[in-house]
């Protein structure tokens, strides 16, 4: 290997841009302690002046993830570079990141400036944030679908104003590989001093083609790869991480370039993102999926039991996939709980593990076999969610042929105890019907899904829902053995969500 790709990680700014996606700030710090394992070498921690959420949850990654560079988004404004400055300066490697768009459609139309303007306040804000910190990015937004000749212009005077990163992306997904990577090619040999700067790629997925899109421009010489983890982000979403790390580690003699991933954290942290986030992975995913080293025809079973490399070209324990992920039981104890969750990226503190084990108990009562998913799922309910102001206590149902569903539910709601009773057609509209009057939501139920975490019919069952309230959505997701019980849990943690975007409004997405 000759040559390094960047891998720049921007699952906390751009995927959570995705519908529903908002993460508080204690589960975008999980989810930043795990990317620090994972490798990426730089991590966009967020928009610090989207909102004060936004902002809390940066300068706690900044003080807290010392290994990697943590970078703040910020437009060309001073503002926004002052609230990204003061959001990262505690990083050990801080990263301004500004952008304004280039193409003419978004000049015209949005920014309604020239393009000699525009290039002005490029200047402006990288000599800007150049004050700061001598790291900073600049983007050209919708580069594209700009003029090759302004793009190389501006990337010009960007480098020659300090910037150490120049990005390149396709901001709507409408680039096609070949027209790409020849864009790339053309900047690198039209920008008279790129060399001076890394070439990066930022691109989205409206077509399907964000990760190939990528791996042209790493072909045609770009060195800094954009990208989410299960490629969740704006509409379709943004490049997968996981795919373009997986085809460079695959095919190393069609592009020499290593990067910094520890693949053997990509699934772990993949299951992470969508505990997290809410977003169920599709099953045929690539790398990620659940059907992703599935084999289901029988030529296919056969020659893989005689040689897996005819049908498999990666490895599933690449991804750390573990073939065997049958883990604990009830006599298991807290060391080898505790050594179990280290495997599987969780350094938890005593007092975590102490809850951690209350839970684990109780499932392995109900459960013989308890297995990572479901071990991620009591760490996620019971140390992501402490922040939460509504909590489910308690609650009963009674349902069946010939009698109309009930369901008495006792909340906690802040700290306080509230209870009630309700009727419903079904045994969870019953228990819906109650949380929604309990907690006096104004919120509508878009989606309900229900799923089995595990094989066997005493698996979790993992409920996912859709809310939407004044313009605002959130995914809610809760599992457990009984799936009324999951439900409920999915509502709460839905509504949770909710009332964590209306305490943290956004407040600048202009331009974005
Ligand atoms: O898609 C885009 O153009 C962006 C920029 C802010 C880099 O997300
Ligand atoms: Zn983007």
């Amino acid at each position: 290997m000759n040559d390094r790709v960047i891998i720049f990680d921007t699952t906390l700014r751009d995927g959570e841009q995705s519908p529903g996606a908002s993460m508080n700030t204690a589960e975008k710090l999980r989810l930043a302690t795990q990317m620090e394992k994972l490798g990426v070498d730089v991590l966009e921690a967020g928009f610090p002046a989207a909102s004060e959420g936004d902002f809390d949850a940066v300068s706690s990654i900044a003080n807290k993830i010392k290994g990697i560079e943590v970078a703040g988004l910020a437009r060309t404004s001073k503002e926004d570079i002052d609230r990204a400055w003061e959001a990262i300066r505690a990083a050990a490697k801080p990263r301004i990141h500004t952008f304004i768009a280039t193409s003419d459609i978004h000049m015209t139309y949005k920014l309604k400036m020239s393009r000699d303007e525009v290039i002005r306040k490029a200047v402006e804000a990288v000599r800007y944030a150049k004050s700061f910190t001598e790291n900073v990015e600049f983007s050209a937004e919708d580069g594209s679908r700009s003029d090759r000749d302004f793009l190389c212009k501006v990337f010009e005077a960007a480098i020659e104003s300090g910037a150490t990163t120049v990005n390149l992306p396709d901001t709507v997904g409408y680039a096609i590989p070949q027209e790409f990577g020849s864009l790339v090619k053309y900047v690198m040999t039209h920008t008279p001093n790129i060399s001076k700067a890394v070439l990066s790629v930022h691109c989205h997925n409206d077509l399907g083609l964000a990760t190939a899109n990528t791996i042209a421009a790493i072909g045609a010489g770009a060195r800094q790869a954009e990208v989410t983890v299960n490629g969740i982000g704006e509409r379709a979403g943004n490049t997968s991480l996981e795919e373009v790390v997986m085809a460079l580690h695959t095919r190393p003699n069609f592009i020499p370039v290593a990067t910094g991933i520890r693949t053997d954290q990509i699934y772990p942290t993949s299951r992470l993102v969508s505990m997290i986030t809410g977003i169920i992975v599709q099953p045929n995913k690539a790398i990620v999926g659940a059907n992703a080293f599935a084999h289901e025809a029988g030529i296919h079973q056969d020659g893989i039991l005689k040689n897996p490399m005819t049908y498999e070209i990666m490895k599933p324990e690449t991804i750390g996939l573990s073939k065997n992920k049958l883990v604990l039981g009830k006599h298991s104890g807290r060391h080898a709980l505790r050594e179990h969750l280290k495997d599987l990226g969780y350094d938890l503190s005593d007092e975590e593990i102490q809850l951690v084990f209350v839970k684990f108990k109780e499932l392995a009562d109900k459960k013989k076999n308890v297995m990572d998913e479901d071990l991620e799922v009591i760490v996620t309910e019971g140390i992501l969610r402490t922040t939460d102001i509504f909590r489910l206590e308690y609650m009963h149902v009674t349902s069946g042929t010939t009698v109309m569903p009930m369901a008495s539910v006792k909340l906690l709601i802040n700290d306080r105890s509230v209870r009630g009773a309700g009727y419903g057609n079904g045994p969870i509209d019953a228990v819906y019907n109650t949380i929604a009057k309990l907690t006096d939501t104004g919120s509508e139920l878009l989606r309900f899904s229900v799923s089995a975490l595990t094989g066997g019919t005493d698996a979790m069952g993992e409920v996912t829902v859709r809310l939407r309230e004044n313009g605002l959505l959130a995914l809610g997701k809760g599992a457990d053995p009984d799936i009324i019980t999951a439900s409920a849990k999915a509502y709460i943690n839905g509504l949770n969500r909710l009332e964590y975007l209306k305490s943290h409004p956004v407040v600048a997405t202009e331009g974005l």
